[in-house]
């Protein structure tokens, strides 16, 4: 597929109004997207665990108008909201070429998580892959051909990666691709695919608890962050170690080895974070509380055959990821052991999510 092949020929125009509504999830890269080319292509491959119950829910009604300008308004937890109009602004402008109806209708968007608005978890996945299925669902209203699923997931996948690069990665679950990858033969820098390959039942319904250390703005954006692996001194090694990376996890995948999930979890989370430190200029987004657990979760590690591990994204906050089997074991470790690093004491329980649902 190339990006011309998203292009459509023509639509049916009698559609006068309507609305949709999809529920999209958040997802936690296992290996990490950073460093990009232009238009939201990445540097590296990626994969990431789809989410199951931290999601955006989002509905679009959609009214016919005369074609002149972009007209949209955006409510966010039922009030309006005018602070998310420019990243939409930006989303249709990249968008359109793909969408060649976008100014002939004035949408409404309401929008709202199932997660505290400001608990520092990324709402751009989610966010950004519920408009581009909602998007989706209208174009496939206003095609004169059937849209099958594949192209409906593959296009969705494609338009959201220009909202938000990691939010390719949340239409389907349990685990998905994105950038080209020897090793993975249907992988595409220009969309996320779901992993085909085999996955042992170690990882059948893995837990997710997210520890909210930190809620506040980071001080760096992920953009930013992006842009700061141009002439970064380690980028090369970096990404050729993602391809790597990625085909390792394959393997382990199929075979249910732990211990080296556990490795290449971490060593990613911490690569993550030190091409961040090592960025000219250089910044920190883990706080000391996210240092304390990690290292709890390395003691704990020690003295119980736990196969528990943790990753991060760009921030704070520490994904804490486990198998189905050690839930309770984990639950009483965090409540007795990391609560006290989190925020507020606030954490949130997840686990790996089957991909968006249209309701
Ligand atoms: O999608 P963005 O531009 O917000 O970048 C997200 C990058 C990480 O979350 C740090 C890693 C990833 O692969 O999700």
């Amino acid at each position: 597929m190339t990006e011309q092949d998203f292009i459509p020929k023509s639509y049916n125009s009698t559609l006068e109004s309507g609305s949709v509504k999809w529920a999209s999830p958040s997802n936690i890269a296992l290996v990490k997207y950073w460093g990009k080319k232009k238009d939201q292509i990445p540097e590296n491959p990626s994969i990431s665990f789809t989410l199951s119950d931290c999601k955006t829910i989002t509905e679009i009604t959609f009214t016919k108008k005369e074609s002149a300008d972009f007209s949209f308004d955006i409510y966010f937890e039922g009030e309006k909201n005018e602070a998310f109009k420019p990243k939409i602004q930006t989303f249709f402008e990249r968008i359109e070429i793909y969408m060649p109806f976008l100014k002939d209708y004035h949408f409404k968007i309401e929008t709202s998580n199932t997660f505290p608005h400001s608990s520092g978890i990324a709402s751009s996945a989610s966010g950004m892959s519920a408009i581009a299925l909602c998007l989706m669902s209208i174009e496939r209203s206003l095609s004169i051909v059937e849209v099958t699923d594949e192209v409906f997931n593959q296009k969705a996948s494609f338009l959201a990666r220009l909202g938000s690069g990691s939010a390719c990665r949340s239409i389907e679950g349990e685990l998905v691709v994105w950038g080209k990858n020897e090793s993975i033969e249907a992988s595409s820098d220009l969309y996320g695919v779901k992993f085909e390959g085999e996955v042992h039942s170690n990882f059948k319904n893995y837990q997710d608890t997210i520890l909210l250390v930190d809620k506040g703005e980071k001080q760096v954006s992920s953009t930013v962050g992006h842009q700061l692996m141009y002439g970064h001194p380690f980028a090369k090694e970096r990404f050729s170690q993602a391809h790597d990376n990625l085909a390792k996890l394959k393997t382990i995948l199929a075979s249910g080895d732990l211990n080296e999930f556990v490795k290449i979890v971490e060593s990613e989370a911490l690569t993550l974070h030190a091409m961040m430190m090592t960025s000219m200029p250089y910044f920190i987004l883990m706080k000391p509380n996210t240092l304390e657990i990690i290292n709890k979760i390395w003691a704990y590690r020690q003295k119980t055959d736990s196969k528990v591990c943790f990753t991060l994204d760009a921030g704070a906050n520490v994904h804490v990821l486990y198998p189905e089997n050690e839930k309770e074991s984990i639950l009483e470790f965090i409540k007795n052991e990391l609560v006290s690093y989190c925020q507020n004491g606030h954490y949130i329980c997840d686990q790996i999510g089957l991909g968006a649902n249209q309701i």
